[in-house]
């Protein structure tokens, strides 16, 4: 019979033989200073703190920052947003050529954050909060933290223009004739998380699905936010062909449209529409690592994502539950099916070119630089 004191022998050495497993004691606990006493010695830092959002626009990152300068105007931001496949090859870039400049990451391009981790490029911190993040979109040890939860696929559409008995149920819905020449819709080749819902709407329908789409006379716009903002615009085009444009599902991700004649409706099971925790990492090489950590800090208080839940569901699980989410247990959205659908990168790249066979090259400007 096997004692346990043998058992144990036997699992110490394994754990001092296996790099892996020494890793895994690599503890980071949970920051339990006040954003204040982080803040006191953030001051002391110079700046600016180099954050990079990515998206498709700028105005998304407006109220944090706004927030956060309210409350610590002593730290200075200086805050960019470009597409997140653009950034992230901006910081490796900068990386290789030893100017490691960015001090924070937020970004789609949640297949790059495992890959800096690896790297040992991100500092391993947890915010006072880290305990509350659902366990399935984080690092354990603090290399990165999701803040935010979007989504693609729910329906965007003017209430004014749509009647209730008109809004589709399903991605099978937005075939009908009535839809001619009425969606807008983001370049799925040009977002790869409008590809994951698009590889969902498609594995589920064929590609007929799409090859009937190409015959709505949809207007493909670049970025997400563009998706929104044509509808917002057309309400009140006196343009029959501009005014008509009134759905999408592929708007910028919140759950709750600030505009009061924009109304959002989710598919429903079967029906699979996509989501995702918007990644969080500070670079190792930060010179500002309290400035640094106090931002996560601030994203993740309860105070902030208190905010959030008021508007759909949230990172933390307590806020989820405080406010009535059941985003993580949902059977019409699975969080984690995007970090699998990015991490393959061959798969990314199959339906990226399935997409532009039929539709072309993305056309137009980057939409939130210009350039
Ligand atoms: C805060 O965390 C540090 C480091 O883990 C620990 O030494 C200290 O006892 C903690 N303080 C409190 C008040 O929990
Ligand atoms: C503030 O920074 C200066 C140098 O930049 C350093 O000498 C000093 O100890 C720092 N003070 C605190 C409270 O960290
Ligand atoms: C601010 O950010 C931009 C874009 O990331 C960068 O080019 C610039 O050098 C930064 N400014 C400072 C003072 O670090
Ligand atoms: C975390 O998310 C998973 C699915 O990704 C879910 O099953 C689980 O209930 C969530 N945890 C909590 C504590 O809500
Ligand atoms: C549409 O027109 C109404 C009435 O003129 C105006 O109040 C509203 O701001 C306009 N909305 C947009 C999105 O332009
Ligand atoms: C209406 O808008 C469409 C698309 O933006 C444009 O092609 C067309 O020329 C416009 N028609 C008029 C009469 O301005
Ligand atoms: C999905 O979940 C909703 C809400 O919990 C429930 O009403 C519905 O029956 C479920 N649908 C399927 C297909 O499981």
């Amino acid at each position: 019979m096997t004692t346990y004191w043998r058992l144990g022998a036997t699992a110490a050495i394994v754990i001092l033989g296996s790099p892996c497993l020494i890793q895994a004691l690599d503890v980071v606990t949970p920051d339990n200073r006040t954003l204040d006493e982080i803040y006191s010695l953030a001051k002391n830092e110079s700046g600016p703190l180099n954050i990079i959002f990515g998206g498709s626009s700028a105005a998304a990152a407006a109220p944090i920052l706004a927030a956060f300068s309210k409350q610590y105007p002593d730290v200075v931001l200086n805050a960019t947003t470009d597409l997140s496949k653009y950034v992230d090859t901006v910081i490796d870039r900068s990386y290789i050529t030893n100017n490691p400049y960015v001090d924070i990451a937020i970004l789609q391009t949640v297949n790059d954050y495992p890959r800096w981790r690896d790297e040992g490029r991100l500092l391993k911190y947890k915010p006072a909060t880290f305990d509350e993040i659902n366990n399935s979109i984080k690092d354990p040890n603090g290399a990165y933290v999701p803040v935010n939860i979007y989504q693609f696929g729910p329906f965007y559409y003017d209430n004014t223009k749509v009647t209730p008995e008109r809004v589709p149920k399903s991605y099978a819905d937005i075939l009908d004739p009535y839809w001619k020449g009425k969606l807008v819709l983001t370049y799925p080749n040009d977002d790869d998380g409008v590809l994951t819902l698009f590889s969902l709407i498609i594995s589920r329908y064929g590609f007929a699905w799409f090859d009937a789409l190409m015959e709505q006379d949809v207007l493909w716009v670049r970025g997400a936010s563009a998706a929104s903002t044509t509808i917002i615009n057309a309400h009140n085009s006196t343009n029959t062909t501009d005014s008509a444009r009134s759905l999408t599902f592929t708007a910028l991700g919140g759950f709750t449209p600030s505009t009061s004649f924009l109304t959002v409706a989710q598919p429903q099971a079967p029906e699979q529409f996509m989501s995702w925790g918007q990644l969080l990492g500070i670079f190792a090489s930060t010179p500002r690592p309290e400035s640094a950590k106090l931002f996560a800090s601030f994203v993740l208080s309860n105070e902030w994502q208190s905010s959030l839940a008021a508007a759909g569901p949230v990172v933390m699980d307590s806020l989820n539950q405080q406010f009535g989410h059941a985003l993580f247990e949902a059977n019409n959205t699975q969080v984690t099916g995007y970090i699998t659908f990015m991490g393959d990168r061959a798969r990314v790249e199959w339906w990226r070119m399935q997409i532009e066979t039929t539709l072309g090259l993305p056309q137009g400007p980057d939409p939130p630089t210009g350039r």
